[in-house]
């Protein structure tokens, strides 16, 4: 009990203890979850974005999207009786950074996939209240003139891998004719792409087959969102849409 004493009259010395305690207490805490492999429960479907799915990605990040729109349904019942079955985990284990948002000025994203056409999303995005008259989002019309710009493509996929996201060498070396590939359904290599990212849509998105525009690459992202896992396999009875 004399070492007690020593450590109760002395300020400092306590601090260092104390947050050497905590400091072990924490690591025990936290540490586990970098390692459990249950962390993220492994989902059937959840694949790395394609390349031009990651450059629309990253067009929804610039123009500030995620400002107005979440990408999380929630498990409560009024979410999922409008949005769908709500977010799992492991549907954006491979978003960095995740795009969850907390503000809803419009409504959640994370299932939009496949239910406006892409001719609804051109006229939406160039200007919305085309579309909803009372809508209060803005226009961007400038996604459809902008050629989107593709020299770093490869390079984005490699940061990603770096960060986690399974990509494979031959991913990257495809990366840039990928991105061609995906808006052109007649191209020669569509099989092996579909390989290399099952469920990708093939097509042109935009409504202009000359360019590859920014607004191809955000389409085609919109296009994706909660496609990609199959809920057929879960209990979803409760849940329907
Ligand atoms: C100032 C807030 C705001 C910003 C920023 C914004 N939106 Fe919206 N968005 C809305 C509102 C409000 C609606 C609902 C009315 C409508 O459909 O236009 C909406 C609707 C949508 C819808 C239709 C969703 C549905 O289920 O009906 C999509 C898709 C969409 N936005 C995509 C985008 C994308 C992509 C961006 C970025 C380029 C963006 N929004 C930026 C406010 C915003």
């Amino acid at each position: 009990m004399i070492s007690h004493k020593i450590i109760e009259k002395n300020s400092i010395l306590m601090l260092v203890l104390i947050l050497i305690v905590v400091a072990i207490g924490g690591l025990i805490e936290i540490s586990p979850l970098f390692y459990l492999e249950s962390t993220i429960e492994k989902v059937k479907g959840m694949r790395p974005y394609s390349p031009l799915e990651l450059a629309g990605r990253d067009i929804y990040i610039r123009e500030g999207c995620y400002n107005c729109h979440s990408q999380m349904v929630r498990p409560l019942r009024d979410e999922s009786e409008r949005y769908g079955h709500y977010s799992l985990a492991a549907e954006s284990m491979y978003d960095h950074p995740f795009q969850w948002g907390s503000k809803r000025t419009g409504p959640d994203l994370a299932r939009v996939g496949g239910r406006y056409s892409d001719e609804w999303h051109v006229t939406h995005l160039n200007n919305p209240r085309d579309v909803v008259p009372e809508s209060v989002m803005p226009g961007y019309p400038f996604l459809a003139k902008t050629p989107l710009y593709i020299p770093d493509i490869a390079a984005n996929l490699k940061t990603n891998e770096l960060v986690g996201v399974p990509y494979t060498e031959e991913m990257v070396e495809m990366a840039a004719s990928d991105l061609q590939t995906q808006v052109n359904p007649d191209a020669d290599d569509v099989d092996a792409f579909l390989a290399r990212y099952p469920k990708a849509q093939v097509r042109d998105f935009d409504g202009n087959p000359a360019v590859l525009s920014e607004l191809d690459a955000l389409i085609s992202y919109l296009q994706m969102m909660g496609t990609l896992v199959d809920f057929t396999s879960y209990d979803v009875d409760a849940n329907k849409r």
